[in-house]
């Protein structure tokens, strides 16, 4: 199989690469990645010169770019990762969310179409089902009600999917997984951030209360349920990925700072971020029933691996908060 992805280079990319490469011995991948402030090829340097990988510096918005590379190799399949993903930046800055989430997943789509690609993988996130009260789980028949200006590029292009499978007879699956962790992670999420600046003695800053909810799922699983899906998914559909692993942010932080045997006094309330969605949780009993997908990890241990990852990967995490990340590729790529 030819396989294009697209944002290999950022954190669920990455780890889908190193996913594949090692378990799917008939795939041959193309990453292609802008490297925006996220996009890290540091995340793939045991990979770069393996002869079933190749690597692609091009915007998804950049039709001639794309059409290049579509009209040059014989995909079998695209999935797209690429996005920008942080919901604090799509509320400073929301114009590039637009572009990137909307008008990339249109071009990849009609270059899907004009070359005829079999399968078109869009990745999204439970973030399109807006907010959830104190109780109830997002199933895949939940209304769309996106708060933030990232859920709603991300919603945009999960219906732009959806009227080209109706539309044009695009075989189109879509995933909606919750929170990923794990490694490689940006830390500007919460997660990767917390634990670094618990590792330099930094505040840890929590929003608001500390009472929202997120559904933690380890980014294998998901990368797992992304091949499910590409292999198995029926076109048209969408499929909900979770772990039924819900925290609320303050629990989980102390959880963190139990791990890293650092005190509680780091932690930091702060004010909250504007339209800040209150409760995700998922309910992930379609891909499980229809897919045979499951979790794989446990989340006491997938959290202390991904702890000790950020501990063995310091100087990985230090180069991403100094930025010295950024010239590794104009090294690499003489670019
Ligand atoms: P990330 O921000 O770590 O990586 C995004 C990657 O896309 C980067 O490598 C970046 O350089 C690349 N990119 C951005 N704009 C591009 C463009 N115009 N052209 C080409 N490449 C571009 O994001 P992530 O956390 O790995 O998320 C990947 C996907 O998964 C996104 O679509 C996101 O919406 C979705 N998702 C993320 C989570 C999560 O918890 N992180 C959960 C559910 C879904
Ligand atoms: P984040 O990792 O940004 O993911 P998302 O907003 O897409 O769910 O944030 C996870 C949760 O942690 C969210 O409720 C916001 C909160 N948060 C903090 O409390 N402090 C922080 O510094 C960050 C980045 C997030």
């Amino acid at each position: 199989m030819n396989l294009l992805i697209t944002g290999g280079a950022g954190f669920i990319g990455s780890n889908f690469v190193h996913l594949i490469l090692k378990e799917q011995s008939g795939v041959n991948l193309v990453n292609v990645d802008s490297l925006t402030y996220c996009g890290n090829l540091e995340n793939l340097t045991s990979i770069e010169d393996n002869p079933r990988y190749s690597f692609v510096k091009a915007d998804i918005t950049d039709n001639e770019a794309m059409e290049k590379l579509f009209a040059e190799r014989n995909f079998d399949a695209v999935v797209n990762f690429a996005a920008e993903s942080h919901v604090d930046r799509s509320i400073t800055d929301p114009a590039i969310f637009l572009k990137t989430n909307i008008i990339g997943a249109q071009v990849l789509l009609d270059l899907t179409l004009k070359y005829k690609v079999k399968r078109f993988v869009q990745i999204s996130t439970d973030e399109v089902y807006g907010s959830l009260p104190e109780t109830g789980f997002f199933v895949e028949e939940t209304p769309l009600a996106p708060n933030s200006p990232y859920s709603v590029s991300k919603a945009s292009a999960d219906m732009l999917v959806s009227a080209y499978v109706h539309t044009y007879d695009l075989d189109g699956v879509i995933t909606r997984c919750s929170n990923n962790y794990g490694p490689y992670q940006f830390p500007e999420k919460l997660i990767p951030l917390m634990i670094t600046n618990a590792l330099e003695d930094k505040p840890l800053p929590v929003y608001g209360d500390g009472m929202n909810v997120r559904d933690w799922l380890h980014v294998e699983d998901h990368c797992r349920a992304v091949w499910a899906a590409l292999e198995k998914g029926e076109t048209g559909e969408a499929y909900n990925v979770g772990g039924s692993n819900e925290w609320h942010n303050l629990a989980l932080v102390k959880e963190l700072l139990k791990i890293l045997e650092k005190p509680e006094s780091l932690l930091t309330f702060v004010k909250d971020r504007p339209g800040h969605d209150r409760r995700y949780a998922i309910d992930a009993s379609k891909i499980t029933n229809k897919l045979g997908w499951e979790p794989t990890y446990d989340f006491a241990s997938g959290l202390r691996q991904t702890v000790e990852w950020y501990l063995e990967n310091e100087t990985w995490w230090r180069r991403v908060k100094s930025g010295a990340y950024q010239s590794y590729y104009k090294q690499q790529y003489d670019l």
